[in-house]
């Protein structure tokens, strides 16, 4: 087992501190802010607030350099060259509030995290860490650090307001799980998109899955494959037939997934090969994802290759 790396502690000390901010600030941030982000897509003042509180609480932490969100359209520097050759400082990248559009309809939305030890756009080989806090029924935290994969709670101390300093922050993090493995018997599946947009291929699958497993599929990335981190399956955010690239993004959605979930002993796919091997040209590029067990991944890619 690999000893923990500071910088990679102190980001996701960082992201827990401020995931109960960020959950008692959504109620009032239902709202649009107007402004439309770097995909293109509306922007909720939940967006704008959790990415303003993660790049403050990021850009304190020494050993990042380079902070990218979706809610920005380059990088920011936060401090710190980002070294290509593994030295210098790493480059985290946020999707703030994944699933924002089930604000208003209060289902389940997250925060993603990567850190990447090479400046961005990058692979998914150049992740040192991934994860993703849930914000659910209650407030959870996966990560994979290199030493197995662990989900935390992550509640406010008992009368603490808000962001403290230092490691505790204001924050109560207990581990439930620290070696998590994705169940080998799946159980459900999620695909996003509108079935009369997916291609003939994946729509063949997709039929073959329904008849195998349970429908768990809620509008946001977090919530849905933590669905299947619990409970095995596969989860897809599928190629559309006039969006081959799908709607997911590569640098801070489907790539610390698909960290997390191989990390974990499943698989990822953007339909060839593993996710973690896509070469992106911008931070912003959108790609297939598919994740879950590598059995339901395979049958995925074999599908799609007979198209
Ligand atoms: P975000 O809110 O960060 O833009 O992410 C939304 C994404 C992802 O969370 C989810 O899987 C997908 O959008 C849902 O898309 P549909 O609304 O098309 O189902
Ligand atoms: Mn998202
Ligand atoms: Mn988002």
């Amino acid at each position: 087992m690999a000893d923990p790396d500071p910088v990679v502690e102190a980001v996701f000390d960082a992201v827990a501190a401020t995931a109960p901010t960020i959950r008692d600030a959504l109620p009032g941030r239902r709202v649009e802010s107007g402004a439309e982000n770097p995909s293109g897509e509306t922007v909720l003042a939940g967006d704008v607030y959790a990415d303003e509180l993660l790049l403050e609480a990021l850009s304190a932490v020494e050993g990042v350099g380079s902070f990218v969100s979706e809610e920005r359209p380059e990088a920011i520097d936060v401090g710190g060259a980002v070294g290509e050759d593994g030295e210098g400082a790493y480059a985290v990248a946020i999707d703030p509030l994944d699933g924002s559009s089930n604000l208003r309809s209060n289902n389940a939305m997250g925060t993603v995290v990567g850190i990447y030890d090479a400046p961005l756009p990058a692979t998914g080989r150049d992740l040192v860490a991934a994860g993703y806090v849930l914000y659910g029924p209650i407030t959870t935290m996966v990560v994979a650090d290199g030493s197995g994969v662990r989900e935390e709670v992550v509640e406010r101390e008992d009368g603490s307001e808000g962001l403290g300093d230092g490691d505790d922050a204001g924050v109560t993090r207990s581990v439930v799980a620290d070696d998590l493995a994705l169940p080998d018997e799946p159980t459900v599946y999620g695909f996003g998109g509108r079935v009369p947009d997916w291609p003939d291929a994946f729509r063949e699958y997709a039929r073959e899955v329904e008849d195998e497993l349970k429908l768990r599929y809620g509008g946001a990335m977090v919530g849905d494959v933590n669905q299947v981190v619990t409970y095995g399956g596969v989860f897809a955010y599928p190629a559309l037939v006039d969006a081959p690239d799908g709607k997911l993004r590569l640098s801070f959605e489907a790539n610390p997934i698909a960290h997390v979930i191989e990390s974990m002993g499943g698989a990822s796919s953007n339909g060839s090969g593993s996710i973690l091997d896509v070469e992106p040209e911008g931070i912003h590029d959108r790609v297939p994802l598919y994740v879950g067990n590598e059995e339901l991944v395979d049958r995925l890619e074999a599908a799609l290759d007979e198209e």
